[in-house]
């Protein structure tokens, strides 16, 4: 089923909020290779917000994204659950994650919401499974 169609589990004041915290999670972008900055805010099942950025490295392959940067800190806090995510670039330009970060993100749960956020805080919604059909998440592997 294509999930877009749904409505947000959150408030409008609560994709402003998430949308802002993306926007603004860019600043400590590491991107002296691409100078591409990225931001993103995970919200969690109980509201509270993780901040993420892009942190790059010389040896390039060891780049990560700003959406595993969230999720690696709030999972490591001890959270789980997410209801959204919000990812902002700095270009005039809906930026959506790439195939690493969607299958990073399937692990905790397939209906999470996704932003992509333009500069001048417009934004695009999608739902996971909308963009990784068919995935290998964990209820196909040797944890179901
Ligand atoms: N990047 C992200 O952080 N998130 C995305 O959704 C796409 C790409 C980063 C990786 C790299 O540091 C830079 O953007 C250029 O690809």
């Amino acid at each position: 089923m294509n999930r877009r169609i749904m409505a947000s589990m959150l408030s409008d004041r609560q994709i402003e909020d998430l949308i802002i915290k993306a926007l603004e999670a860019r600043e400590t972008s590491y991107c002296p290779y691409s100078r591409f900055r990225v931001g993103s805010a995970l919200r969690t099942i109980d509201g509270k917000i993780f901040q993420g950025c892009n942190i790059e490295n010389a040896a390039y392959g060891g780049a990560i994204c700003a959406e595993r940067t969230a999720f690696a800190k709030a999972i490591s806090d001890g959270h789980r659950r997410f209801v959204a995510i919000a990812v902002a670039c700095d270009y005039n330009h809906f930026i959506t994650p790439c195939g690493i970060c969607r299958q990073f993100m399937n692990e905790f749960g397939k209906d999470l919401e996704i932003f992509f956020v333009n500069d001048d805080r417009s934004y695009r919604r999608a739902v996971l499974e909308d963009l990784l059909p068919y995935a290998f998440g964990p209820e196909n592997g040797p944890l179901k």
